[in-house]
């Protein structure tokens, strides 16, 4: 794992998008893992940038969302595949077919489930995911108890992320959907590079878990000890709880300069 504290969210969010940069650069017809949430925002706002202003281009991509709300229609404006294209790729040129997610409203959730991994198999698996933490120390909507082995599934929220969720539902909790259809843990550590994003104080402690903790269930994040490619971005507030944090200072300031993330 390669842990960067940086001064600012923002300098985060340009490392992001450096890496998501390179990996448009490197691979023929990248696949782009998206996350939702307040986290990614300021990557993808930096993404769309390059796109305007400098011409990083979409077009080879494809890119699949990690999670969907279970409950909530096609069209709700929360809906996360309304999110993700509100937010990040309506202003990119991203191929219309390109976009995939989870169908939350689908009918038969376990086909729907079963068909979103294949899709990610056949489309030659991820090659960049970005993730946020929930507060709770979830990645994707897999909540603590969630099998380290698990395979995109219909989840249930806990409480405490739809408390934190319900900022996007009017602060009513009661439109928080209860559900969701995620890619598992086991999905998620098939991407070929994880990039994961933690900014502010009430991250402190789940990053801690997952980062330098045990590798637990109950800390869905901390599976990602076991992948061979991560990169944590995290901004100071986030790093607070960090015991080795002058180590990951150390390291990024020495990093030679041929390594790349
Ligand atoms: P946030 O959510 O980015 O809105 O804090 C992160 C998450 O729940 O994964």
């Amino acid at each position: 794992m390669e842990i960067v504290i940086t001064e600012t969210p923002e300098i985060a969010a340009i490392l992001a998008a450096d890496i998501f940069e390179h990996a448009l650069a490197a691979v023929e017809a990248p696949v782009l893992g998206l996350a939702t949430g307040s986290t990614p925002l300021a990557t993808y706002r930096e993404l769309i940038r390059r796109h305007v202003e400098c011409g990083l281009s979409f077009v080879n991509a494809r890119a699949f969302l990690l999670d969907e709300y279970v409950g909530l229609p096609r069209d709700h404006p929360e809906a996360y595949r309304r999110f993700i294209a509100r937010e990040f790729t309506d202003h990119i040129d991203l191929p219309a077919t390109g976009l995939h997610s989870p169908d939350g409203a689908a009918d038969a959730i376990t086909r729907a489930a079963n068909d979103y991994e294949r899709e990610i198999v056949d489309a030659g698996g991820v090659d960049v995911q970005i993730l946020g933490i929930g507060s709770d120390g979830h990645i994707g909507f897999n909540e603590p108890s969630s099998s380290l082995g698990s395979r995109t599934r219909l989840t249930t929220l806990t409480s405490r992320t739809r408390i934190d969720n319900a900022r996007f539902f009017d602060d009513d909790l009661d439109q928080v959907p209860r559900h969701s259809l995620t890619q598992g843990i086991g999905t998620i550590l098939e991407a070929r590079h994880i990039v994961l994003l933690a900014f502010g104080e009430s991250k402190a402690r789940p990053l801690a878990h997952a980062v330098e903790g045990p590798i637990t269930a109950m800390v869905p994040a901390s599976a990602l000890q076991l992948h061979p490619h991560v990169t944590v971005l995290v901004d100071e507030a986030a790093a607070t709880k960090l015991s080795n944090a002058d180590y990951y200072r150390e390291t990024f300031e020495h990093k030679p300069h041929w390594q790349t993330f």
